[in-house]
């Protein structure tokens, strides 16, 4: 058999196959997997999965659901249809003309035959379509899998919800995944499907959880991992599996461990940068720094150790990268950084100028695209959303 290589093993964009990680969720007390398995074993119900960007949501429906039995499309397939069916039909490269008898149900016979699809043009026939689409995907034993639903529009979101509502009660399975916060209320909040909900609700990953992804990947090569260091990583990847399975992917890589067999923990540090390179927060950052306009005015800036002269913007980003990270950061906490970046003790910068700058960098953030929303101030506290974001923050190539 071929030796395993690190990129095998850490799969940071694409399902784990040798590192999946399987956890127990707090709110229920048993693993995803089993929970998913159960939801999907009660006809006539739609799961609903809710979970942070980048937390395995997808990944856990690959594993429970398998590859070749999930078809699956994201609210934005939706974007240019109005006509939910026929997107999903498509999808299938089902033959959507026609009479009902016209369909052939195989799908291997479909997906040889290069069919032709066409719209479908009146009510009548779509409403047939749509039975014939829910005995497929029974036949086929296949799963319905509505990822991203929170790309799809408000008014496509009610929409598809109606549509499904009918479908489940036919026994079509089905998953609707989205966000928190993007709320997908069409779904948990509409009256029509309330009974018929389960409910998923993806938490962060804790600390221990992204320790067994370092552990099990590296023995898995071979490779003696310490626990302090699993540890170090587990801190710095947050709660974001992702961020865990990038950072070991380049330290093997930078250790050449497919060469030399051996881990050079000494590269940590130049590990966590190059993780960064890919980071889409250059401009984030630009303008979260800036802040509002001054019509020209300076602010006044502040010594800070090592780094220029940063003003109270610059230096409220640069307190919330400040050691240890941390998912949520209370006003007390970061005035304490704050008063520690300072370089002249004689310069202050009181709770309440901190509250007034946050709220704007809020404000920004609320009237900018979703790349912006990486943290939230609200009740006193700044809330991590995008682990990645701070992640950049810390190690990106600012840092000196
Ligand atoms: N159970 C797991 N064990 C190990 N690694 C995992 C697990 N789940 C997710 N990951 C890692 O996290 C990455 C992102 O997972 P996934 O794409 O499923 O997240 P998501 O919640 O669907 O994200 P998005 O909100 O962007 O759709 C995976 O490619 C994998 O590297
Ligand atoms: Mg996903």
């Amino acid at each position: 058999m071929k030796k395993l290589q690190s990129y095998d093993v850490f799969k940071p964009g694409a399902f784990p196959e040798y590192t999946y990680i399987s956890r127990i969720s707090s709110e229920l007390m048993f693993t995803y997997e089993f929970r998913l398995k159960q939801a999907l074993n009660t006809p006539g119900y739609l799961t609903s999965i809710i979970g942070p960007s980048k937390t395995g949501k997808t990944v856990l429906c690959e594993k429970v659901i398998g590859l070749d039995n999930m078809i699956s499309l994201t609210g934005s397939d939706f974007k240019n249809s109005t006509n939910f069916w026929e997107v999903i039909a498509t999808k299938l490269g089902l033959v959507v003309e026609g009479e009902y008898s016209k369909v052939n149900t195989s799908k291997e016979s479909i997906n040889e035959e290069n069919m032709r699809i066409k719209s479908i043009a009146s009510r009548d026939r779509y409403l047939a379509n749509k039975d014939t689409i829910i005995d497929y995907f029974k036949n086929n034993n296949l799963v319905l899998v509505l990822d991203d639903f929170h790309y799809a529009s408000e008014e496509l979101q009610f929409d598809i919800a109606y549509q499904l509502k009918d479908a489940i009660r036919k026994e079509l399975k089905a998953i609707v995944i989205s966000l928190p916060h993007r709320a997908d209320d069409a779904i948990r909040k509409n009256a029509d499907l309330s009974g018929r909900l389960n409910l998923i609700n993806i938490e962060p990953w804790k600390k221990e959880e992204l320790k067994k992804i370092a552990i099990t990947g590296f023995d898995k090569l071979g490779i003696e991992i310490t626990d302090i260091f699993a540890e170090k990583i587990a801190i710095e990847s947050l709660t974001s599996p992702q961020l865990m399975q990038s950072i070991c992917l380049n330290l093997s890589l930078i250790s050449n461990i497919d060469e030399v067999n051996e881990l050079d923990m000494t590269l940590l540090d130049k590990s966590y940068k190059f993780t960064t390179i890919n980071l889409p927060y250059k401009e984030v950052v630009k303008k979260l720094k800036s802040g509002p306009s001054t019509r020209g005015q300076k602010r006044k800036t502040y010594k800070i150790d090592g780094e220029h002269d940063l003003d109270v913007y610059g230096i409220i980003l640069k307190a919330i990268a400040s050691d240890p990270p941390l998912i949520s950061i209370t006003i007390d906490e970061l005035k304490n950084r704050v008063d520690h970046l300072m370089v002249n003790i004689e310069d202050k910068l009181d709770k309440n100028k901190l509250k007034k700058t946050l709220q704007a960098i809020q404000d920004i953030m609320t009237n900018s695209e979703a790349i912006y929303q990486v943290f939230e101030w609200k009740d006193e506290q700044i809330y991590i959303l995008e682990p990645l974001f701070l992640f950049y923050i810390r190690w990106g190539v600012n840092r000196k």
